[in-house]
C-alpha cells in the first residue's frame, strides 16, 4: 500500500475533533477530512470564531487556527470522505446499551456496525480501517466480518488505536502522550498497515512511546486502563469516608501513600466521585465481557468500582441534608461547578447532575454557576435521568452567569467541580450575603477550610473529620 495522502475520521467529537487536529498540524502532507453526521457540530468546528468550536479544550482553538483549511477539514459528507480515504478512523460514539440484552452494561455497538457497513458499502479501494473508539475485546473480528463482505475485491487491515487523553488536557495529552498503543494483525499485511500508523504518529511521538501489540492486547488494554484509574478514585473515595470518621485527613492519607514509587501520587484525590463519559461505561463494559465468559469473580471485583463511585456521590447529597438540620425543603443550594472536571464544559456522568438530582427529590432549589456549562445543558442532564418531568426540573434548577449572584442568601454551598477561579473568590463577601449558619461542602477539597472557618462558615471537606 502506497504512503497515507488521505485520512477520513469518522465521528467528531471530543476524540475526533481533537485527535485528527493534532496529527493534521503534526502531518501538513497528508490531508484528514473529520465527518460527523450532526450538523451543527461540524458548523461549529468550521466557525470562524475559535470560541464556537462545539468542545471546550485549552490549546484547540490554537492546533484548528493552524490545520484547518490548509490539511484539515470538517465535513457532513461522509460517503465522499470514505472514498478517498486510504485510512479510516472510527471515533464514533460507544454509549452503554439502554435497551435489550446488556441493557446497562454493555457496550452499544450500533454506531460502529453502521459505520462499518457504511465503508462496505462506499469502499471502492483498499483501506486501513483504525479502530479510535473504545470498544470491547474482538470488536475488531466483527467490522472485519462486515467489511468482508462486500465482494469487490477491496481489501482492509483492521487496526486498534485506542485513545488515551483526558478531557481538559486533550492537546496536551496529544502532544505528549505517555504512550501511543497500535494493534493490528501479526500478518505481513497487519504489520505493514501497523508501520504506517506508527509513521503517522512518528512525526512527534519518540518512537519507544509507540507500543505495537496485537489487536486483542490493544482493545482490551484500554478498557483495563480506564477500570485502574477509576478504581483508584474509588479505593481512596472508600478511604475518605474511613478518614471523616476517624480523624485522620485523606490529603495525608493520599500524599503519605502516594510517595512510594510503587503507588505513585497520581489519581489519589478524593473527590465527591468521578464522571465523565467512560469510566462508568467502560468498566460496566468489562464487568459485561467477563460475565459473557462466565468470569463471575472477575466481574464482582470490577462492578465494585461502580457501587463505591455511586456511594460517595450519594452519601454527598445526604451529608448536605443531615447537616442541614435535616431537611432542605425550598432552601436555596448552590452549585460550584456542574462539569464532570475543570477546563472541559463535558458534563456527562458528572457527580453534579446525581447530587442535584437527589436535593431536587428533597424538594431543595438547586442554583449553579460553572463557568463552561450552558443552563440548557444542565436541564437536559437532569431530564435524562427520567427522575421527574421536565418542567419541575425546571422549577429547582436555577442557572446564573455570575458567582456572587448564585451564591446569594444560600443555605449551603457545594463544590462539584474543582475550577481555579473558585478558590479566588471572596469569601469574607459570600459569607457576609449568606444564610446563616453559613454552610460549605467542598466536594472536591480545593478551599482553603482553615480559612473559611476564620470568616466563620462552617465547612465539610471530603476525607476529613470535623
Ligand atoms: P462524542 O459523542 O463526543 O462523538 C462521537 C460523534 O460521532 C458524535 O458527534 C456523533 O454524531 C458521531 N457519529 C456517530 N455515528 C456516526 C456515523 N455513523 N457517521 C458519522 N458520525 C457519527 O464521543 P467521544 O467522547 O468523542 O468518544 C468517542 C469514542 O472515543 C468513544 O468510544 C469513547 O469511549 C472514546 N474515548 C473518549 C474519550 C473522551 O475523553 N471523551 C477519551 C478516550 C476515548
Ligand atoms: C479518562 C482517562 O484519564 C483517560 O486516559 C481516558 O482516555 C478517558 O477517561 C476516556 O477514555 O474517556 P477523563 O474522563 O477525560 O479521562 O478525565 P479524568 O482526568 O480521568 O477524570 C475522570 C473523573 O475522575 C473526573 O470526574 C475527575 O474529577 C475524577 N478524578 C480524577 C478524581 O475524582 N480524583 C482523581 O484523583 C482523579
Amino acid at each position: 500500500m502506497p504512503k497515507i495522502q488521505k485520512i477520513c475520521c469518522v465521528g467528531a467529537g471530543y476524540v475526533g475533533g481533537p485527535t485528527m487536529s493534532v496529527i493534521a498540524q503534526k502531518n501538513p502532507h497528508i490531508q484528514i477530512t473529520v465527518v460527523d453526521l450532526n450538523e451543527a457540530r461540524i458548523k461549529a468546528w468550521n466557525d470562524k470564531d475559535l470560541t464556537k468550536l462545539p468542545i471546550y479544550e485549552p490549546g484547540l482553538d490554537a492546533v484548528v487556527a493552524e490545520a484547518r483549511g490548509r490539511n484539515l477539514f470538517f465535513d457532513t459528507d461522509v460517503d465522499k470522505a470514505i472514498d478517498e480515504a486510504d485510512m479510516i478512523f472510527i471515533s464514533v460514539n460507544t454509549p452503554t446499551k439502554t435497551y435489550g440484552k446488556g441493557k446497562g452494561m454493555a457496550a452499544d455497538l450500533k454506531y460502529i456496525e453502521l459505520c462499518a457497513r457504511q465503508i462496505a458499502r462506499v469502499a471502492k479501494t483498499n483501506k486501513i480501517v483504525v479502530e479510535k473508539s473504545t470498544l470491547p475485546v474482538r470488536t475488531a473480528q466483527a467490522i472485519k466480518r462486515i467489511l468482508d463482505q462486500t465482494g469487490n475485491g477491496v481489501e482492509f487491515e483492521i487496526l486498534s488505536n485506542p485513545e488515551f487523553l483526558a478531557e481538559g488536557t486533550a492537546i496536551q495529552d496529544l502532544m505528549n502522550p505517555d504512550r501511543v498503543l497500535i494493534g493490528g494483525d501479526q500478518t505481513e499485511k497487519g504489520q505493514k498497515a501497523i508501520q504506517e500508523l506508527v509513521d503517522i504518529y512518528g512525526a512527534w511521538v519518540p518512537r519507544e512511546r509507540i507500543l505495537t501489540t496485537n489487536v486483542w492486547s490493544s482493545e482490551l488494554s484500554k478498557l483495563t486502563a480506564n477500570a485502574f484509574l477509576a478504581q483508584r478514585v474509588s479505593s481512596i473515595n472508600a478511604i475518605s469516608e474511613l478518614c471523616e470518621v476517624s480523624g485522620a485527613d485523606v490529603n495525608e492519607v493520599s500524599r503519605a501513600i502516594g510517595t512510594d514509587s510503587r503507588v505513585g501520587s497520581k489519581f489519589l484525590k478524593a473527590s465527591v466521585g468521578f464522571g465523565g463519559s467512560c469510566f462508568q461505561k467502560d468498566i460496566l463494559n468489562l464487568v459485561y465481557i467477563a460475565k459473557t465468559y462466565g468470569l463471575d469473580a472477575v466481574a464482582d471485583y470490577w462492578e465494585q468500582v461502580i457501587i463505591m463511585n455511586d456511594h460517595q456521590k450519594r452519601r454527598f447529597a445526604e451529608k448536605i441534608v443531615t447537616t442541614l438540620f435535616n431537611t432542605v425543603n425550598d432552601k436555596k443550594i448552590a452549585f460550584l461547578g456542574w462539569a464532570f472536571k475543570k477546563d472541559t464544559n463535558d458534563t456527562r456522568e458528572s457527580a453534579a447532575i446525581y447530587v442535584a438530582n437527589d436535593l431536587i427529590e428533597e424538594e431543595a432549589n438547586i442554583h449553579v454557576y460553572d463557568p463552561k456549562v450552558t443552563e440548557q445543558q444542565m436541564l437536559s442532564d437532569l431530564d435524562y435521568l427520567n427522575t421527574r418531568n421536565s418542567e419541575a426540573n425546571q422549577n429547582h434548577l436555577t442557572v446564573h452567569q455570575d458567582p456572587y449572584i448564585t451564591l446569594k442568601d444560600a443555605h449551603g454551598i457545594a463544590v462539584l467541580t474543582e475550577w481555579d477561579e473558585f478558590k479566588t473568590y471572596d469569601w469574607q463577601r459570600i459569607y457576609d450575603n449568606m444564610q446563616k449558619p453559613a454552610f460549605v461542602f467542598d466536594g472536591r477539597n480545593i478551599l482553603d477550610r482553615k480559612e473559611l472557618e476564620k470568616i466563620g462558615f462552617e465547612v465539610y471537606t471530603i476525607g476529613k473529620g470535623e
